[in-house]
């Protein structure tokens, strides 16, 4: 018995292991139940009584030994897995790739620089509105039809909130805190109830800018209106103005510019007219500077307002106004360069 404790202290002190796994098979085999240990422990039994004592000893130095030694070798691996020795400080990091602007972020900041330079500075309101800051104060009757020509959104519970479906409602938000000179500039997401396909969207973009001041004039309008189309699409860009009608503003006008893809020759994207429409202006309705409590005769005052999906468009040629809000990277990636 004796030498079979000795063969196994020897066993015990060279005891070593290259993994998890192979020291697991080791502590079977010294220490568990059907270990080799213990089934000295149980032949114990039968040694004679004048060496029990001896037996005894060297036995229980046997099974110290190895608890000791196999949790000396489990501290080497566990003290491996999260040691430094190991790590290759050279190995080059995973790729992390940078996001790049959005294309419709990257058009708003190119047409808030340019209003930004004309003094213009930036004014927000909120998305969710209430019906007297996107039509009451913005001169659409009660019952006028001009409503539905916007188709809103509504919260059933409240007809009073909607979601707000221009920018122009930000106008009203300024105009009721502060007199004259305004001269403002409103990025924002408005709504309408459309069905969504390639050409039309239930949320899009805006830029509303408004100017009040003493004696501002139609033809500071069309100054404006001239300098940002040059700056925008080129300086070659050319403006036209057609007759049209808004409740705010009075009288009104749309804005088409050259076709910036045939240079105004006529292709398929503008419909071979040669223009494109880009936006709507018009001067302050009067009834619109006094419901927001701006003297109407002291005071004047132009407005416009445009779609940012379809500035992007005239620039880049989107097809489909969905990719915009998609979020698919290979089609974000594309505006990499153009910022
Ligand atoms: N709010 C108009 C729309 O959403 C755009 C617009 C037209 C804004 C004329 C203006 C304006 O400020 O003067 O269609």
């Amino acid at each position: 018995m004796i030498d079979k404790i000795n063969q196994l202290l020897q066993e015990v002190e060279a005891l070593k292991a290259a993994n998890a796994e192979e020291l697991e098979a080791l502590r079977i085999k010294f220490l568990s139940k059907k270990g080799a240990i213990n089934d000295l422990m149980a032949d114990f039994r039968n040694v004679a009584a004048e060496q029990k004592k001896e037996v005894g000893m060297r036995l229980n130095e046997l099974k110290n030994k190895a608890q000791e030694k196999i949790a000396a070798l489990k501290e080497q691996f566990e003290s491996q897995d999260t040691g430094c020795d190991d790590i290759d400080l050279t190995r080059s990091a995973y790729p992390v790739e940078l996001g790049t602007r959005h294309p419709l972020t990257i058009v708003k900041n190119e047409i808030i620089d340019i209003f930004a330079r004309l003094g213009f500075s930036i004014a927000e309101g909120p998305e969710i509105e209430d019906d007297w800051h996107v039509f009451s104060a913005l001169n659409f009757a009660e019952d006028h039809p001009a409503r539905d020509m916007q188709d809103t959104f509504f919260i059933e519970a409240h007809p009073d909130i909607v979601l707000r479906t221009h920018t122009s409602s930000v106008q009203t938000r300024v105009m009721e805190v502060s007199q004259p000179p305004i001269r403002i500039i409103c990025p924002g997401r408005v709504y309408r109830n459309e069905a969504i396909s390639y050409r039309a969207h239930c949320f899009f973009h805006q830029v509303e800018a408004l100017y009040v001041d003493k004696d501002v004039s139609f033809t500071d309008l069309k100054q404006v209106l001239l300098l940002f189309a040059k700056e925008m699409f080129g300086e070659d860009t050319k403006i036209r103005l057609r007759p049209s009608y808004f409740p705010f503003t009075e009288p009104s006008a749309e804005m088409d510019i050259s076709c910036n893809i045939c240079g105004g020759k006529g292709c398929p994207f503008c419909k071979h007219t040669g223009w494109v429409e880009i936006l709507g202006c018009g001067m302050v309705d009067p009834n619109v500077l006094e419901s927001n409590g701006i003297d109407s005769k002291v005071y004047s005052g132009y407005a416009l307002g445009m779609g940012i999906e379809r500035i992007t468009n005239l620039k880049y040629q989107v097809k489909d106004l969905r990719m915009f809000s998609e979020n698919d990277t290979r089609f974000l990636k594309e505006f990499e360069a153009a910022y």
